[in-house]
């Protein structure tokens, strides 16, 4: 990291934006010393190229990518799905088609989802008599309304637009303040555009109104109003009394223990995040909300239910805000995302919701099953034992395969004694 004169590179790196991406790299390659290599790698960009890249963010000097593997089995609202995924984690493409196999026998997942209503927020300060303010924003709320929705006349075409207002009073130790809902539907978007569009253009009148001044305006991400349910029943036919009993005791743990909780709700988090991924969506967005909502009571709490049905059977729910778009994102420039919609035929964003609660239950399921019974570590080490084969250099399925049963075999797995049993073999 040192410049031609030896002297350490900074990083204020004025203008960076406006060079190139070939110029970036450059820089980049100088700064971090980077060899050939390294940068013909970020060079290489896949279906997402370049140009689209730098059409959604700033300062690209290349892309990443995550392997997309396809859930299998999923029988949803009694119709059949193909799920891609998107992440880096083996295990959970297999755990998520395994546990959707298990449902099919009592019918796969049943999935209900919200109207797609989002909340943005409008805060206001220096108000004096913030009851009174209340009332009179109350007044203008068809005013309001009429503001709002000015903002995306195509939304409003398609069935969306401002339903509601709230105002909300706070006490804090910066005085009172006043908080505006506005409630939006935002139909196949996941909103957050049109919703912060809405609260910039509405602010000025709440301060008129008010007499208040204005300061966020932005939307929550806690999309409490648009939840999306699944629910499945594993039979005991297929899963045996005792893993049930194991599960529901696995349950019991998480629902009185934090440190467990956020565990299991990071197992369903394996699963949604994987499809919020695949399809481009914003999954920082999908992960805020799902841990606030999680903690809505005060008390962190898993995002998944599970009991027994009458014949014992085990009856597993999921409940969370998904915040999900099929239009105006990345879900529609995104090459590999747009691929990623089509193979699972959805048509709406509610419906894309009800398919990632659904792979979230299945998640979740899969990890308390494997969790309670035979522990993961069993079906992880054979994946880790191909990656670890494959570093040690073995290039054939054959190498891969053999190299994988003698590491399993001595419990031996690392890349060192991968690259010995290579050597025996090729001998
Ligand atoms: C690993 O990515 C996820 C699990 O830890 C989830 C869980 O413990 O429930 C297996």
């Amino acid at each position: 990291m040192v410049n031609g004169n030896g002297k350490p590179m900074k990083s204020r790196v004025s203008g960076f934006h406006e060079l190139s991406a070939d110029e970036k790299l450059e820089l980049i390659r100088k700064f971090a010393d980077l060899t050939d290599e390294d940068v013909e790698l970020l060079r290489k960009t896949g279906a997402l190229d370049m140009h689209k890249a730098e059409m959604m963010i700033e300062n690209v000097i290349g892309t990443t990518e995550y392997p997309v593997g396809i859930a299998t089995n999923f029988l949803i609202n009694g119709r059949d799905y193909l799920i891609p995924m998107a992440l880096e984690e083996p295990s959970v493409v297999a755990a998520a088609s395994y546990a959707a196999k298990l449902a099919r026998p009592r019918g796969g997942f049943v999935a209900e989802s919200d109207e797609p209503v989002m909340i943005g927020q409008i805060q206001l300060v220096g108000i004096k008599d913030t009851k009174k303010a209340k009332e009179k924003i109350m007044l203008k709320k068809e005013e309001i309304f009429d503001i709002a929705n000015k903002c995306d006349s195509v939304l409003v075409q398609f069935g969306g637009g401002v339903r509601d207002i709230e105002v909300r009073e706070l006490e804090t130790s910066r005085g009172k303040m006043i908080v505006v809902h506005l409630i939006v539907d935002v139909r196949d978007a996941m909103g957050a555009n049109a919703v912060n569009t809405m609260c910039e253009s509405v602010a000025p009148l709440l301060e008129e109104v008010t007499g208040g001044q204005k300061r966020l305006r932005i939307i929550s991400n806690l999309a409490d109003r648009r939840l999306a349910r699944s629910k499945a029943v594993w039979g005991k036919d297929v899963l045996g009394e005792e893993a049930i009993e194991k599960i529901l005791d696995a349950y019991e743990l998480a629902a009185n223990d934090q440190y467990r909780c956020t565990t299991h709700n990071k197992g369903a988090m394996n699963g949604i995040d994987a499809v919020v991924l695949a399809t481009a969506n914003d999954f920082r967005a999908i992960e805020a909300g799902a841990h606030s909502y999680a903690a809505r009571d005060g008390k962190y709490k898993p995002l998944t239910k599970y009991c027994k049905d009458d014949e014992g059977n085990l009856v597993g729910e999921i409940e969370l805000p998904l915040a999900l778009g099929l239009v105006g994102g990345a879900t529609k420039t995104h090459p590999i995302a747009k691929i990623a919609v089509k193979i699972m035929g959805v048509k709406s964003s509610k419906e894309l919701a009800q398919l990632v609660a659904s792979v979230g239950l299945a998640q979740n399921f899969a990890a308390l099953r494997a969790l309670a019974t035979e522990g993961i570590q069993s079906g992880h080490m054979k994946l880790h034992a191909r990656n670890i084969a494959v570093i040690g250099g073995a290039e054939t399925k054959e190498e891969i395969d053999a190299v994988v049963r003698k590491m399993l075999e001595e419990k031996a797995i690392n890349a060192s004694r991968a690259k010995e049993i290579l050597g025996e073999l090729r001998k």
